[in-house]
């Protein structure tokens, strides 16, 4: 059987919660994506509660500091026994460098990926930071960057998957968020792309939340994801 290609987002505001949802699926079924609301109020154990039963789990809390912080941060996200970390891009070459070779020196380096630009940033919020040209300029400069620094790949939105996979090749990972089955409502996302959508862009990770989590039943949301994907995975 095929490495799971779904990360459900544990987007809870407790440990418990966490991990009765842990309880209810499998490593066989779906990775797991711990982020700052969970880790902040559960801390390293529960990472190590989850990855003791098994599952891979992406540390997402978006490291961006000096580079000796962050490579420090990132060297004690991997003690943990994680399978993915992330940085932020904008951090620059010296933080993604230094945050490389702190992984790299790791028993068992975790995958290390970067944000570009965050997907809830449009062109009048670059602006207000500094930033010129459009999103999607920005994204693939950032993306090169992280490339050109050695990471491993980025988190992106699927709608630039496509885009990236064309420019920075078969290997770079490509985690993409803001998934929506077809029957699945928006929340707060505005552009979705269906599971099988986001596989053919070239995303090689999915990572999707509340229309697992918050489902009538979850287990069977997980399952009919993953049957959905099942024949768009290249090995
Ligand atoms: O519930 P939903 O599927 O929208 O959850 C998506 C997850 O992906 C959340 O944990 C969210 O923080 C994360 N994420 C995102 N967009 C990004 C980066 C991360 O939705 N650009």
């Amino acid at each position: 059987m095929n490495q799971p290609r779904v990360i459900v987002a544990l987007d809870f505001a407790s440990a418990d919660a966490a991990v009765n949802f842990a309880g209810r699926v499998t490593p066989r079924m779906c990775r797991l994506k711990v982020g700052k609301e969970l880790f902040t109020s559960a801390g390293p154990q529960l990472v190590q509660t989850l990855t003791q039963r098994g599952f891979d789990v992406f540390l997402d809390l978006k490291f961006h500091d000096i580079p000796a912080t962050v490579a420090g941060a990132c060297k004690a996200a991997a003690r943990l026994g994680v399978w993915m970390i992330n940085v932020h891009a904008l951090g620059g070459r010296a933080m993604l460098e230094a945050a490389r070779d702190a992984v790299s020196a790791c028993a068992r380096p975790p995958k290390l990926i970067a944000v570009t630009l965050l997907t809830s940033m449009a062109q009048g919020d670059m602006q207000d930071v500094g930033l010129s040209g459009d999103p999607a300029g920005a994204v693939l400069k950032l993306a090169r960057l992280a490339q050109g620094s050695g990471l491993d790949g980025v988190v992106c939105s699927a709608q630039e998957a496509r885009l990236l996979r064309a420019e920075c090749g078969h290997q770079f990972c490509l985690v993409t968020p803001g998934i929506r089955p077809a029957q699945s409502g928006l929340d707060d996302q505005q552009r979705v792309m269906t599971p099988s959508a986001a596989m053919d862009a070239g995303s090689d990770y999915l990572v999707i939340g509340r229309p697992v989590t918050q489902a009538p039943d979850p287990v069977q949301a997980l399952n009919d994801i993953n049957q959905e994907i099942a024949t768009r995975i290249k090995t």
